[in-house]
């Protein structure tokens, strides 16, 4: 039951509750118009402290696609922020207008936060600083189940920041509950995961995983590699940014070391991560992602609300 809950960390759901989700998910990729009206008189609010494109507008289109109305900001400062309120009092304030609401923020663990001060309404994570996004991973994962079925036994690469992409913290972590999975981690030795990811997560679950800096000795086995940005926002200095953003760029030459199957992901907005040539790849799966990630957020407001 999903009813009421809040998604902030992938950990907030159990397997069988997630299975739930995807189950609707499909539903609603098979006929989305059979939801056009399920969520009529439901509003939801989007508060973003922090820039976004995919994220904010698949949650807005997914509620205005189930009947439902949006308010929200994308520009803190035109909000009382600018004021100086605290992210406990906005968030009590929208619970009086709202009846689900999604939080972006710079800060590690706002949205948990903030979960503190609600007393029905349920929150959903849509990023906070470098720590998780597991909106993002309900996309990735539709995108898994719709090219290959299943998610358990398979190779998995991540490439570029796994230091600060707060996207693969949520899909590793997602990934910890299931059989068979190996992970294959490609990145600069100063942008590898985090130790708590490391440690609490891949080690704890014995998950097989190879750390490496080069993506092309390993692509043939991999079911996916997932690409992902530098993020320039979480760096402390240029220097930094610009030595490593350009050092794993998959072009066509590169796409040639791949498997007939091996999908190409990319959460985005990519920088140089992805040559554009590599766009016509049909195994380039990264814009069908962008799109899946509206109806997996169609099912989730579903669920939350508990009209499925
Ligand atoms: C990601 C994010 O915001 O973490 N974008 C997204 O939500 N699709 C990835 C990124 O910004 O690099």
């Amino acid at each position: 039951m999903l009813i009421g809950k809040h998604l902030i960390d992938p950990s907030d759901f159990t397997r069988e509750e997630f299975r739930e989700l995807f189950d609707l998910a499909h539903q609603v990729v098979k006929n989305p118009e059979d939801f056009r009206k399920s969520c009529e008189g439901k509003i939801l609010a989007t508060l973003f402290y922090e820039p976004s494109t995919r994220t904010r507008f698949s949650f807005e289109a997914a509620m205005l696609r189930l009947g439902g109305s949006i308010i929200g900001f994308s520009e803190p400062n035109s909000s009382s922020v600018a004021k100086g309120e605290s992210i406990a009092d906005t968030i009590r304030t929208i619970e009086c207008y709202a009846d689900i609401a999604v939080m972006r923020h710079p800060k590690e663990g706002a949205p948990r936060v903030a979960t503190q001060w609600l007393s029905a309404m349920p929150l959903i994570n849509a990023g906070d600083g470098g720590h998780q996004h597991p909106t993002q991973t309900l996309t990735d994962i539709l995108t898994v189940e719709l090219l290959k079925g299943s998610v358990e036994n398979r190779v998995y690469g991540f490439c570029g920041d796994l230091k600060f992409g707060r996207t693969v913290h949520s899909f590793i972590k997602f990934l910890s509950n299931y059989e068979g999975i190996k992970l294959v981690l490609i990145s600069p030795e100063e942008l590898r995961v985090p130790e708590y990811i490391r440690e609490e997560v891949i080690k704890k679950n014995n998950i097989s995983c190879i750390e490496a800096d080069k993506m092309e000795p390993y692509m043939k086995e991999m079911d996916f590699l997932y690409m992902t940005r530098v993020q320039r926002e979480r760096f402390f200095n240029e220097e930094d940014y610009i030595r490593l953003k350009d050092r794993f760029i998959l072009d066509k030459e590169k796409m040639k070391y791949a498997g007939k199957e091996t999908y190409i992901l990319h959460p985005l907005p990519r920088v140089n991560e992805i040559s554009i040539e590599v766009d016509q790849d049909p195994r380039a799966q990264y814009f069908q992602q962008a799109k899946n990630g509206m109806y997996v957020r169609m099912a989730l407001i579903l669920k939350l609300l508990g009209i499925y």
